[in-house]
């Protein structure tokens, strides 16, 4: 059994590394121009603290560590589904990992953050975050690969100080709907009992938690985030995150009834000022003592908006920030520590890990439309089947369609020659949907796209193959270049 005063412990000592942050950015090292953005920071007299980047190539991510070496940069990780029975078996976890360690020591980064969510489950991909099954089994699964994750950082990581980055796990957003049996807060609980990990609180995450779960209907926001506040594991956030808030592209903004607006996560968003609100809640909470960094998270945002929100920001909370970080380390002071050795986990039951994949084949196919809502887990998404079928119907089919690159775009020519052949394109959906597929490369949605749209073609139109591979020929070689022509850019300070 794992001893959660061990790995309170081991998570303390891993903290005491960290030094404070304060405010900054989560930023794209491509959009928007991150160079542009801190020459426009800088014009009006703010620094960020810190820049934490979001996953890029690695080259990338040492050309922007070269120029600006008076910022202390963070690590945003992707593509490590730690949510997943079987991530540790993918044949690409260890490069996954490895690739993800190499960025981290390139940076020198403190922490590796990572959603705790996954676009890949079961043999089923996806183009954006979907959140874990909330139970106990799943919490077991995510700290038995955090465990394993931090491991790996532990022996791979270089920093100059000779510590190693620590994991941090996001609270994730939901997309209408949310699965499980047991309420969010008391899955990371779970997950911080047996883990040594620390946590990424997003602000606008946690509105979506608010909104579509039953608690909207229920009570008052500010009475949900006190509730909220009370049983999540918060002395363990190292880290907050605040992003814009959208409603979907083409749902539009719904008629204002009396509950609130449809939003969800949407970087390129203003923040409203309903998450400021919050984040004041949150900074005031006496549990938050072990907080480093404050962060708006901007990629893709205009940059004159991010300047003025940035500078809103700085003004409102700066101190309140260093207030709360010092709270922290009077405590962290006082609490006299002995080092312990990394905790680890005993291994995990192949008959759970078995458990869980299933939950999770069934998962996919229930918010594909492909299995209808039945297990304990969906039992209160089945009771307000209204937001799973606004994902359904709505959400998933835009994102295969348009995410990441619209087909129309992406395949010109091809699409002329399937509408000419009476196929619709919304065919491809359950096309997509159809069976779980073995993984062929890490996660890359853009060629995972083009991979299967190829498949599609040949199965529905096989004399329009020729010229969409044409296509996806055209498409895989720009993306190729797109990547290596952004280094050279990146190294003389501007992006693509
Ligand atoms: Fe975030």
């Amino acid at each position: 059994m794992v001893d959660p005063d061990f790995v309170q412990q081991d998570f303390q000592r891993r903290l005491k590394m960290i030094s404070p942050q304060g405010m900054g950015l989560s930023v794209d090292v491509y959009s928007p121009d991150l160079f542009e953005l801190v020459k426009k920071l800088r014009e009006r007299g703010l620094q960020p603290a810190y820049l934490e980047v979001f996953k890029a190539t690695t080259a990338a991510l040492t050309a922007v560590r070269q120029a600006m070496p008076d910022i202390a940069l963070a690590y945003h990780g992707e593509g490590l589904w730690i949510t997943q029975p079987d991530v540790q078996e993918s044949p690409f976890f260890q490069q996954d990992v490895g690739e993800m360690v190499t960025q981290l020591n390139c940076i020198q980064s403190q922490w590796l953050n990572h959603e705790c969510a996954m676009k890949q489950m079961a043999g089923y991909s996806f183009g954006t975050y979907i959140p874990p099954l909330y139970t106990p089994l799943s919490a077991e699964v995510v700290a038995d690969n955090i465990a394993t994750v931090q491991q790996m950082i532990d022996q791979q990581g270089r920093r100059a100080d000779g510590t190693a980055p620590l994991f941090l796990l996001e609270l994730p957003p939901l997309t209408y709907f949310a699965a499980g049996t047991i309420p969010i807060p008391h899955f990371f609980r779970l997950v911080t009992g047996l883990a040594p990990c620390g946590l990424v609180l997003d602000i606008g995450h946690l509105w979506t938690v608010y909104r579509y779960t039953a608690a909207c209907r229920r009570i008052s926001l500010e009475q949900f985030v006190r509730e909220f506040l009370h049983d999540f594991p918060l002395e363990r956030v190292v880290e907050i995150h605040v992003a814009g808030l959208a409603c979907h592209e083409p749902v539009g903004e719904p008629e204002r009834g009396p509950g609130p607006p449809e939003w969800i996560d949407a970087h390129a968003a203003p923040i409203p000022s309903i998450l400021f609100t919050m984040l004041e809640q949150v900074l005031d909470h006496p549990s938050l003592v072990s907080l480093r960094a404050v962060a708006l998270e901007v990629d893709t945002k205009p940059i004159d908006l991010i300047v003025e929100e940035y500078a809103e920001a700085v003004r409102r909370f700066s101190l309140l920030v260093q207030q709360t970080m010092s709270r922290g380390r009077a405590v962290e002071q006082s609490t006299g520590l002995t080092p312990r050795p990394a905790s680890g986990q005993e291994p995990m039951g192949q008959s759970d890990r078995q458990q869980l994949r299933d939950d999770y084949a069934r998962y996919a196919q229930i918010i594909s439309g492909q299995a209808p809502i039945t297990g304990p887990e969906w039992q209160e998404v089945a009771a307000e089947a209204t937001g799973l079928t606004r994902y359904r119907t709505s959400y998933l089919p835009h994102e295969i369609l348009h995410w990441g690159g619209g087909l129309t775009e992406m395949f010109p020519q091809t699409c002329r020659a399937l509408a000419e052949r009476g196929i619709c394109l919304t065919e491809f959906v359950s096309f997509w949907f159809r069976s779980p597929r073995p993984l062929t490369h890490s996660y890359d949605f853009f060629l995972l796209k083009i991979e299967r749209f190829l498949e599609f073609v040949t199965e529905r139109a096989p004399d329009a193959r020729l010229c969409a591979e044409q296509e996806s020929d055209m498409l895989r070689l720009a993306y190729a270049q797109a990547n290596e022509v952004a280094e050279p850019l990146l190294e003389m300070g501007q992006t693509r």
